[in-house]
């Protein structure tokens, strides 16, 4: 801009008018963008580097959970409607600038009747878009550390199917979804295997306590490979990172803090009330007395998104990225949810605002978490 009013030959009235009239056309066209929620290529940068690592990915990524799960959403059942809105949610993130998936083995385990795994229906949604178009898509997956699961070996086997699910012969993250029961050098040393071999471009780990994150750090540190992520559930009705060190921790070491449930599982949106509570198991966690004890919470995100033409979700999300070192991944189940999230990019909550609701969701009595964050 400097540029422009210095070449600039009329008066410096028609200088400051020709200012006025720049800024408020690009003003103008960012806002038609942001309404559309879409095409971040042509705002601001909307990427950052994962941790330490070389891995780029977008500031906000979408969680496939959901995409052929029968355990915990879509009312235990899943048919070939809810995949053409999970296929339609992947295009229009992609169309939307978004480019990062975080899926994992056990998502729409096959133990559970009539569920497909996500990781199969990740890697075949971008098998149908590299046929339209080139864009890089990147995946995160996740290694289950079940009980029977020992030894550095088992990381490496459990990526290999992964990687058979998704058809692809590398994903850029790998993390070890939640601390194993009888200790974790030996996944961690796995990790680095995974690495080594030019499997994943960058590892991390998933629902660990700032304890666990310090060790997991130090054992791949002497192997010189950076821990680049950190995925743990943070949002403004579970801000139990800033107050358990795992949030600390993360920018003190340079890990990224992958915020799960983001927008509350939905709640954030709005949509539930103690009238209309969530079906299925969220019925039980986000029950009557929880969406009576939120509402004014919810009442101050939805008045802040009024004043930037923005959604509840759309706050939700700013104020997660707001933080920063934080990239959200929200589930979307629709085109429509996925449209949405793309919105929460490109513009920036105030300093007051994001402290305002800070002080607001603390009065709120947050849901149960992952027990294992806690041991
Ligand atoms: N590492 C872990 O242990 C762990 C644990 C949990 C999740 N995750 C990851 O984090 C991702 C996101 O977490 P999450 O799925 O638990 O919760 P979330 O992102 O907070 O909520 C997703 C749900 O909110 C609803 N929703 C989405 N967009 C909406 C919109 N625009 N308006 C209104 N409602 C909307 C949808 O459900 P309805 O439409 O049915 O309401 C959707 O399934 C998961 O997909 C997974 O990748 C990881």
């Amino acid at each position: 801009m400097a540029l422009v009013l210095r070449s600039h030959p009329c008066s410096s009235l028609a200088k400051h008018e020709e200012f006025n009239s720049l800024t408020s056309i690009r003003v103008k066209r960012r806002n038609s963008i942001r309404a559309a929620g879409s095409d971040l290529s042509t705002i601001e940068k909307q990427t950052i580097k994962l941790g330490a690592s070389e891995l780029e990915v977008t500031k906000l990524g979408i969680g496939a959970w959901s995409w052929g799960d029968t355990t915990f959403w879509n009312d235990f059942s899943w048919d070939d409607r809810k995949m053409k809105a999970a296929n339609a949610a992947f295009n229009a993130s992609v169309d939307a600038g978004i480019t990062l998936f975080d899926t994992a083995e056990v998502y729409g385990s096959k133990l559970s009747f009539g569920a497909e795994n996500s990781e199969s229906l990740l890697g075949r949604f971008i098998k149908e878009r590299k046929q339209r178009d080139s864009t890089e898509i990147v995946v995160a997956t996740k290694f289950a550390a079940l009980p029977w699961r020992l030894g550095r070996g088992s990381v490496v086997s459990a990526l290999k199917d992964s990687l058979n699910r998704l058809g692809l012969s590398s994903v850029d993250v790998y993390q070890l979804h939640w601390p194993g029961v009888w200790g974790n050098e030996g996944y961690i040393d796995g990790l680095g295997d995974a690495v080594e071999k030019g499997l994943v471009k960058a590892v991390g780990v998933s629902n660990y306590n700032e304890q666990r994150l310090r060790n997991a750090y130090a054992q791949l540190q002497k192997r010189g490979i950076p821990l680049a992520s950190n995925q743990v559930n943070y949002s403004l009705i579970y801000r139990a990172p800033e107050e358990n060190g795992v949030k600390a921790v993360c920018d003190e070491l340079g890990i990224t803090l992958i915020a799960y449930s983001p927008i509350g599982q939905g709640v954030l949106s709005g949509k539930y009330t103690p009238e209309n509570p969530p079906s299925g198991p969220r019925g039980q966690i986000y029950n009557k007395e929880f969406l009576t004890n939120v509402k004014p919470l919810l009442e101050r995100v939805k008045e802040i998104g009024g004043n930037y033409g923005k959604t509840s979700i759309q706050v939700a999300l700013n104020w997660l990225i707001a933080q920063g070192n934080v990239v959200p991944i929200p589930g979307a189940k629709t085109a429509e949810q996925a449209q949405e999230f793309a919105g929460a990019l490109g513009w920036t909550l105030t300093e007051e605002e994001v402290k305002e609701l800070r002080e607001t969701a603390s009065k709120v009595r947050p849901v149960q978490g992952f027990p294992v964050e806690r041991l």
